[in-house]
């Protein structure tokens, strides 16, 4: 970082910015909304790693996007940079306390009261009962029809969050209800309007357009009216410094000493919910299609988890080194975060060729830093085999952020995936049943339709 810091972040002459394409910005807007990677890699060809975008209804966003440049973005510290919330798209998802939207020693604050929960150990240290929801939940699935991945990965991947949350099994009835009526209360119609919605911020205050808010207005509302009695309910009991999320962020206290008020707590579970709901079951769903396409690759897989034997436990499964492969070789090419965004820098960043001003927005993308050809012999190719011997840092894999906004939900997220992806592959013959592309379904990018397959219980030999 260079130079002092600027209180007034707007005040950032435009014309300091790296270059970028001068299409209008509507066009720039389209072009963002379709989820087109080959627009954004034509950017980087043409202005370099360094590129800004205008798109219409938002201020201008420095995009990042190789390793080197990315690096420097997650090297940021507290002073550095505060989150970008004045136009983000994120704007419509969340309010004002939440997780994205609090800086400093208020965020240190909330990410203190997360960490143990959401820690690789404690994370591992309930991979058993995990894997056993996994595997009872595919063990259900139709055996003709077919089965919509997307909303079966995150109706799952919530029940899972929820009793991080509150504790108990993810199958606990209380734990079950709550998740689905989350997930009803954010489902969304994945209308083209609906999905323009989250990027342009007027739209989003017409409650009919607002994905979040418009869908099913009553199961949202019972939703947080639930999530309000649960955390009252607790804070009356008395929370324990051991106990689960929703008992830590009840002890947590704000920079001033102030505890989060129950308000205030539910904004941080909310935003878990959110963040964690969709996201896991695109990478699963995104696996599943790049598996799909490459045959060969889905027949090695089954062959390594056949040979762990008949019922192998979660740690076997998760362990399996091609697995972990497909996982991250997914999360390279079709990262569900179209970008990570949450940054506006307080003081210049010098990334090289350019100095950005102080109140930048700043992105990094992880679909360009994963399609790096420095970094990825054929960066286009699905080949899992490329991380086999290797586990990238952040800033060279950035699907999960880096720095100090780094996923909080990184190992929960990994394991579930693993498990879940292990599990379709070995109990079910899968099959496409259309054609699908990605698209984008709020704030993460999924398969269409929902990536619906034909999941026939496999005939053993
Ligand atoms: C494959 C699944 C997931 C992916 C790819 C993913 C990706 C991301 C990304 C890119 C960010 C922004 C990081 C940054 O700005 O540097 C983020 C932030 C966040 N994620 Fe995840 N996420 C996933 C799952 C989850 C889960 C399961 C949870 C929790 C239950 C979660 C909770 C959050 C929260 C709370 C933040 C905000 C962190 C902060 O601002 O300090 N995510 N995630």
């Amino acid at each position: 970082m260079t130079g002092a810091e600027d209180r007034s972040p707007r005040s950032r002459p435009r014309h300091l910015l790296p270059p970028g394409p001068r299409l209008p910005g509507i066009i720039q807007l389209l072009c963002e909304t379709g989820v087109n990677w080959r627009y954004l890699q034509l950017l980087r060809r043409r202005f370099g790693p360094v590129f800004t975008m205008t798109a219409a209804f938002h201020e201008p966003v420095v995009v990042v996007s190789s390793p080197e440049t990315a690096r420097r973005v997650f090297a940021l510290t507290r002073d550095d940079f505060t989150h970008a919330n004045a136009t983000s798209s994120l704007e419509g998802a969340m309010d004002g306390r939440s997780i994205f939207f609090i800086d400093r020693a208020d965020h240190q604050a909330i990410r203190r009261a997360l960490a143990v929960p959401f820690s690789r150990r404690h994370v591992a240290g309930d991979a058993a009962p995990l894997h056993d929801l996994i595997r009872r939940a595919v063990a259900k699935l139709p055996e003709r029809g077919p089965v919509a991945l997307v909303p079966f990965g995150e109706r799952l991947a919530t029940c899972v969050v929820v009793a991080l949350i509150f504790g108990g099994a993810a199958d606990d009835p209380r734990n079950e209800a709550l998740a689905d009526l989350a997930v009803a209360g954010l489902e969304r119609s994945g209308s083209f309007l609906e999905r323009l919605s989250v990027l342009v911020p007027p739209l989003q205050r017409l409650a009919w357009l607002n994905p979040y808010k418009a869908r099913h207005a009553d199961e949202a509302g019972r939703f947080a009216t639930v999530i309000a009695e649960r955390v009252a309910a607790r804070r009356a009991e008395g929370p324990s410094a051991d106990g689960p999320v929703l008992d830590r962020l009840l002890l947590a206290r704000w920079s001033d000493g102030r505890p989060l008020d129950d308000e205030e707590v539910a904004s941080q579970i909310l935003a878990l919910i959110v963040a964690g709901n969709e996201t896991t079951a695109s990478v699963v769903a995104f696996a599943v299609r790049w598996l799909l396409m490459n045959r060969p690759i889905l027949e090695a897989l089954r062959d390594a988890l056949d040979a762990l034997g008949p019922e192998p436990s979660a740690d076997a499964l998760a362990a399996v080194p091609l697995l972990q492969a497909v996982c991250a070789e997914t999360l390279r090419l079709s990262p569900p975060t179209w970008s990570v965004e949450n940054r506006r820098l307080r003081r210049p960043l010098d990334l090289g060729d350019h100095v950005l001003p102080a109140g930048t927005r700043v992105t990094v993308s992880p679909v360009l830093v994963g399609r790096d050809a420095g970094l990825y012999r054929d960066p286009e190719r699905f080949d899992p085999s490329r991380f086999l011997a290797l586990s990238p840092p952040p800033h060279e894999q950035p699907a999960f952020g880096g720095g100090l906004r780094l996923c909080p939900g990184l190992w929960l997220a990994t394991l579930e995936m693993r498990l879940l992806l292990a599990e379709l592959v070995r109990q079910r013959d899968l099959t496409p049943v259309r054609r699908t592309r990605p698209m984008r379904a709020g704030l993460v990018v999924v398969p269409s339709h929902g990536m619906p397959v034909r999941a026939r219980p496999r005939v053993r030999a």
